[in-house]
Formats: C-alpha cells, structure tokens, sequence
C-alpha cells in the first residue's frame, strides 16, 4: 500500500521514527502514526478527530473540498435519481448492486424480520407518553440483543448478517412503534408487500380502522432522504458504533450506541433543531437578528443545519435535497410554505454574510430535511428518528467490515492528563 516514508526525528532527546505514508484510492495522503508512541515515547494530540483516520474503509467515499459523496463508488446523485433505498443498503452492504435475483432475496430477507416480537410491544408501555422518541429508540434498539441469542455470534459471518437484516428490518416498526405509543395509537404491523418506505409511512399513518392512503411524492421523498442519509464514511455516530464495536459487544448495543450519538444537535439532532429554530425566527423581519446572534461569540446560538466538517463548499446532499423540497411543498397545503419561504430567505442572507462565506459555512443536508418531513406530517420530534432510521445501514456496514477486518482491535485513545500530581490521601478531618 505504500512505498512512501516520513521521517520524524525529536530535537530534544534524538529519538526518531520512520512513519509510512499510505494512499487510498482516493484522498489525501495518511500518516500511520501507530509506531510513534513505541519508537519515540510521545502520542499524538488531535481533539474532534481534525486530521486523524480511525480507519481504513471501502464503503463510503467524500471529497469535502469538491462537494464529493460516492457510495462503493457511485455518486451519490446517480444514486439519488435512479436507485431505491433498499437497493442502496444492498449496495453499502455487500459492496455492489444486486442484481434484481440478489435484489429479490434481500428484500425477501427484510421482510422476514420486519416484525417485533409480542412481548417487546410490552416496552413501549413503560415510557412516559411524552418520552422522546428518540429516547424510546435507545431503550427498545438496545434491548434487542435480549432476544436473539440464536444469532449473537459475532464471530460467525452468519450470524453477523442475520442480525444486520434484522436492524435494518425493525427499525422502521420500532420508530412507528415510537410514534404511536407518543400520540396514544395503538400500533399498526408490517405489511410485507409493501416496499420498505411505503411500508413505514403506513406504520405511522395508518390506524386499525382506517387504513393509510399511500401517497407517491411522500413514498418518493421518504426513499430519498433515506438514500442521502444511509451512510457518511466515520461520523460521530458511525465512529461511536465501531468504537462500541471493537470491544466485541453485539450489534444491537452498538446501534443503540450509535443512535445515542446521532441524537445531539450538532449531527443528527440538527433536523429537529432547524425547524425549532425557524419556528423561532418566526417571520423574515427577524432575520437580520438571528443572524447576529449566530455570529456572537457570547451568545451560543448557531445557525443550525449550517456548516460541516467535511463539506467546505457545498453540500451534494443539500442541492438534491432543496430540489425535493420545491416537489413536495406543491403537492401539500400551504401550511407549511411558509417554513420554507423563511428558510430560502435565510440561506440567502447567510450565504452574502462575509462571517459564513470566510468560515465556508454552507447549507448542509438537515437544512432541508427537516422541512420536508414537516410538509409529510412527520411530527419534530420523530425527524431524528428518520435518520436514524436511514443510518442504520451505514452503521451496520461499518461494524460488519469492522468485525470482518482480521486485525481489528479495540478502540482506545490516549489523552494528555492535566490533573494533580500525586498527592497523598488525607482523612475527612484534616481536609
Ligand atoms: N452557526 C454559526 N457559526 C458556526 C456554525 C453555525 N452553524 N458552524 C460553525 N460555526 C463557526 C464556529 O463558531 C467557528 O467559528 P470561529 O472559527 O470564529 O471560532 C467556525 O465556524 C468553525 O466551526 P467549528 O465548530 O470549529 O466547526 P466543526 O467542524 O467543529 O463543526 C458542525 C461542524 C456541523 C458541528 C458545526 O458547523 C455546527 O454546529 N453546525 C450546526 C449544526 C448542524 O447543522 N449539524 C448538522 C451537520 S450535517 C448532518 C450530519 O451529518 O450529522
């Protein structure tokens, strides 16, 4: 993989290190710093993980500078016009597109696990009416592992696969299953014959007496905004999956993990917090104002669904996203035009103010997300959910092609301790 070095040597005490520089297919060149702490006594310091691969990968591919997103190599926009979420998580799955044979048996193996036990429905009776959902998703994903000890071999690929169809399977019925229990509803099944986002929107819509007109620009855009979120290469959610995976825990804990993470507003939050704050802003007059306090360094405010660490120019999510937007809101009622409008004027003024150019802070994929599943009558509070849902394949890919990896090995990093020095134990009295 490489044939490149680095030479390190520290002026102070002469002790040196020959580092290899690796290339990917594609991207910047790595350093593998891993012998440094062995042949030089000293770690390396990276806070937030700005320079540092965690590891090597073949699944997801951006290029943050170039506005880049490819899946196993396909852009995500061919993938966005032309493919189905399903044929996607096949795709990130198992590394190529199925052919319709392939397609036909994974779909059929989805739908075999799309039901929740009995006794797990005995769950959601435990949480608070009010509860979040998305804290609903922690409690109910996690205890999965509970019931699946016929498949809990992470060491036996078999076993790995079966639990991955069954998160992928599950959590469109838990997240409905969620939704329900907040609104008081009893809780629809799965109906297999449905396509997988069809199949959820019926889940969350439909009641036993009345079932749920599907509607195709709402099917149409579930399925896109489920492509666009499935995977983001190692995110904050997707490192903390295979951080919780490397200790060799199941599946079903590492997800619930995972999920944990997506929850803050500064990743998969972000949604819910876009249209808390439009909400707020309320009217285009108060821009200017909220725009101030984005720039304030006293005031914590941001402007949410703006900025990325990756994405420095653009977003490729967003530009599919914002076009999906002008489709649905249509089709709705005016109701939630509004939203939108207020959100257009926004991205404008930020996108001339000198403080979000020089800081390349661009509309990112929850600008719009949020707006979309509003105008579907997806309520705030389940519009993490719905990442969640859709990211669950990413995160299943990652821990499958971790467990896979011969030389995996626990996650753990090291830290600069800057508490006392050793100091000696005195008694209650004497303090
Ligand atoms: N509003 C105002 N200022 C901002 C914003 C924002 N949304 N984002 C970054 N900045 C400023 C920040 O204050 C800093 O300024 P300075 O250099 O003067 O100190 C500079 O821009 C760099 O920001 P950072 O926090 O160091 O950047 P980061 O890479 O650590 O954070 C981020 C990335 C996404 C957490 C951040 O941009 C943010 O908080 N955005 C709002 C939340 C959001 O929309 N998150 C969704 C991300 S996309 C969905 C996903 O994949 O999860």
């Amino acid at each position: 993989m490489t044939n490149k070095f680095v030479n390190l040597t520290n002026s102070t005490d002469g002790l040196s290190a020959e580092l290899p520089l690796y290339l990917g297919t594609e991207g910047p060149e790595v350093l593998d710093i891993s012998t440094l702490y062995r042949d030089m006594g000293v770690f390396t310091y990276d806070p937030g993980f700005m320079a540092t691969a965690s590891c090597k990968s073949s699944i997801t591919y951006i290029d943050g500078n170039k506005g880049i997103l490819r899946y196993r190599g396909y852009p995500i926009e061919q993938l966005a016009e032309n493919s189905n979420y399903l044929e996607v998580s096949y795709l990130l799955l198992y590394g190529e597109l199925p052919t319709s044979i392939q397609f036909d048996i994974f779909k059929g193996n989805i739908c075999y696990h799309t039901m929740v036990k009995e006794t797990l429905k005995s769950f959601f009776g435990g949480f608070h009416h009010d509860a979040h959902p998305m804290g609903i998703m922690v409690g109910v994903v996690g205890s999965l592992s509970a019931f699946y000890h016929d498949s809990l071999d992470i060491h036996d690929p078999r076993h790995r696969e079966i639990s991955a169809h069954r998160l992928i399977a599950k959590m469109p019925t838990i997240a409905a299953a969620s939704y329900k229990h907040s609104i008081g509803e009893p809780f629809i099944y799965p109906r297999n014959d449905l396509d997988y986002c069809e199949n959820f929107l019926r889940m969350m819509f439909a009641t036993p007496c009345e079932d749920y007109q599907l509607d195709p620009v709402a099917v149409k855009a579930v399925n896109l905004l489920f492509i666009l979120h499935a995977d983001h290469e190692q995110n904050a959610s997707t490192s903390t999956v295979r951080l919780a995976g490397s200790s060799q825990a199941n599946p079903f804990a590492c997800i619930a993990s995972g999920i944990a993470s997506l929850w803050g507003p500064f990743h998969g939050g972000a949604n819910e917090a876009v249209l808390d704050m439009l909400n707020e802003i309320g009217d285009v007059s108060q821009i200017d104002k909220y725009i101030a306090k984005a720039k304030d360094k006293d005031d914590p405010f941001r402007l949410m669904g703006f900025g990325h660490r990756v994405y420095k120019n653009f977003d490729p999510r967003a530009t599919i996203i914002r076009e999906m937007c002008h489709e649905v809101l249509k089709t709705v009622s005016a109701e939630d035009n509004p939203l939108f409008e207020l959100a257009l004027e926004l991205e404008q003024v930020a996108l001339n103010d000198e403080y979000f150019v020089e800081r390349k802070l661009y509309p990112n994929v929850d600008f719009y997300s949020g707006i979309i599943y509003r105008a579907l009558k997806i309520p705030n509070n389940m519009l993490t959910v719905m990442f969640a849902i859709a990211r669950t394949v990413g995160w299943v890919a990652h821990w499958l092609e971790m467990m896979a990896d011969p030389k995996q090995r626990i996650g753990r990093p090291r830290q600069i301790y800057t508490g006392a020095g050793e100091r000696d134990y005195r008694s209650m009295d004497k303090r």
